[in-house]
């Protein structure tokens, strides 16, 4: 491919020219150079998908130092929702960073924290009185979920789920299935972690509704932990890294009602799955599931670093006084950000943009499967959509397929993710802000390149 010379764009949001362009090969030169300063100063631990170096983002797009731009079917990992610098977090972070940076709300407090948390407490499920606690990142919020339950239950285990993903941390490594990448080598990890099997409807290995596959959990807390010694169940209504997995109906409702019966807090990871990302504000809003305590981060703030855990009045204030908090949590620019984002998905009504944007990609999504055997799962609810590749007429999962499909994809400008526990699940998370003519081109790359893989 010819180098043309660089469109060095540094002025991002919903102005960029909303379009595919690559002018370079993927990573062109520039992005080579950074590459090669980066292999000497950066930790070879921490991996980059598609190492093109960004000047520039908005919209559904990303622009790079050589003047590419990729349609964006990441959102930074879900997380910028409302489109990269996006205006209203753009204007309110910079209000906030003319006024003050840092306070530390454990020192001096402000009022943007206690506006987020009564945004946390209006828009996560339930109309009860509802508090909340800061952090900084999704780990964090579920360490400290897990230390507001134990202390206000006064017992010890935790249940997570198979494929399940929490997060880095020891105790989230803990409670995160997989083991390469997130835990391989990193023990001993946390106790009193119990691991229960999941509703994962393409994988089960016979017929099983929702409240069936609820039982065969709960039946095995019963029998291998006790109900009486749970602190908590933690579950995301919708699995993020362990590959898109919808739970079937009535799962996460009979969840509900045994950790109801049984004294048992449910907490609902909703860090990937919340603030409009499945066409709901949260994942849970669908079944009309109320959980005990909801983890957000991700989404909640357009890009800066900012997490929560939102519960009831009494379970939150459970905590003797000092007991959770941070020096960063709540930090006011990440809490200006949040309001800027709120604000923004309540204007532009960004679930109805969720639901809008998964029919357009289930449904090209659904063509492909019906004429490519390769496709065997289709899956997804709102702009949190996936397919998993297999051998054709198997559950057998094929991972290198989903590399190569994803590898061509970022070829030709459209940047893809994969994920799941067999690494064979081709992820889509365009920010909903993205114009539907975009969404079309990025499915058709996908779609072109997933057939001439599967054929070659
Ligand atoms: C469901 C879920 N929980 C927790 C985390 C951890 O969040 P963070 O990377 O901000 O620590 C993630 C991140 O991908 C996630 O998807």
């Amino acid at each position: 491919m010819t180098v043309t010379e660089p469109v060095r764009t540094t002025v991002g949001g919903p102005e960029l020219p909303q379009e595919r362009r690559v002018v370079t090969d993927v990573p062109g030169p520039r992005s080579r150079e950074l590459q090669a300063r980066r292999q000497d100063a950066v930790a070879a631990g921490v991996a980059s998908v598609l190492p093109v170096y960004v000047t520039a983002a908005g919209g559904g797009v990303l622009v790079d130092a050589d003047g590419n731009s990729f349609i964006d079917l990441a959102s930074g990992i879900g997380v910028t929702g409302v489109g990269n610098a996006s205006p209203y977090v753009v204007e309110r972070v910079h209000e906030q960073v003319d006024a003050f940076t840092h306070t530390c709300f454990m020192v001096a407090p402000y009022e943007g924290y206690v506006q987020v948390c009564e945004e946390l407490a209006a828009l996560t499920p339930g109309r009860h009185a509802k508090k909340s606690a800061l952090f900084n990142s999704g780990a964090e919020a579920v360490e400290n979920a897990v230390k507001i339950a134990r202390a206000s239950s006064g017992r010890d285990a935790v249940v997570v789920f198979d494929h399940a993903y929490h997060g880095r941390t020891n105790l989230t490594m803990a409670m995160t299935a997989k083991s390469m990448p997130y835990k391989h080598g990193f023990g001993p990890f946390a106790a009193e972690v119990y691991r229960v099997p999941m509703s994962y409807p393409f994988r089960e290995p016979a017929p099983i509704d929702g409240p069936g596959a609820a039982r065969r959990a709960t039946q095995m807390i019963e029998k291998a932990v006790g109900a009486d010694q749970v602190a908590c169940v933690v579950i995301e209504p919708i699995q993020g890294e362990g590959g898109f997995v919808v739970p079937a109906p009535g799962f996460l409702p009979a969840l509900a009602s045994w950790c109801r019966e049984n004294d048992v807090l449910l907490v609902a990871d909703e860090i990937q799955s919340g603030f409009c990302r499945t066409g709901d504000w949260f994942a849970c809003d669908h079944e009309s599931v109320v959980p005990d305590l909801v983890t957000t981060a991700k989404g909640i703030a357009g890009g800066l670093p900012l997490a929560g855990v939102t519960g009831p009045a009494e379970v939150m204030d459970a905590v003797h006084v000092g007991g959770l908090g941070g020096t960063y949590g709540g930090n006011p620019l990440a809490c200006a950000a949040a309001l800027g984002a709120i604000a923004t998905m309540h204007e532009q009504d960004l679930a109805a943009r969720a639901r809008t944007l998964g029919e357009l990609m289930l449904g090209r999504l659904g063509e492909l499967a019906d004429r490519q055997p390769a496709v065997g799962d289709v899956r997804g609810r709102g702009a949190m959509v996936a397919i998993e590749l297999v051998q054709p007429g198997t559950t057998e999962p094929d991972a290198a397929l989903a590399a190569q499909v994803s590898a061509a994809c970022h070829a030709e400008g459209v940047l893809t993710l994969t994920c799941g526990t067999y690494g064979n699940v081709l992820r889509f998370l365009p920010p909903l802000v993205m114009p539907e003519d975009l969404l079309v081109d990025a499915m058709d790359v996908v779609a072109a390149n997933v057939s001439a893989a599967a054929t070659s």
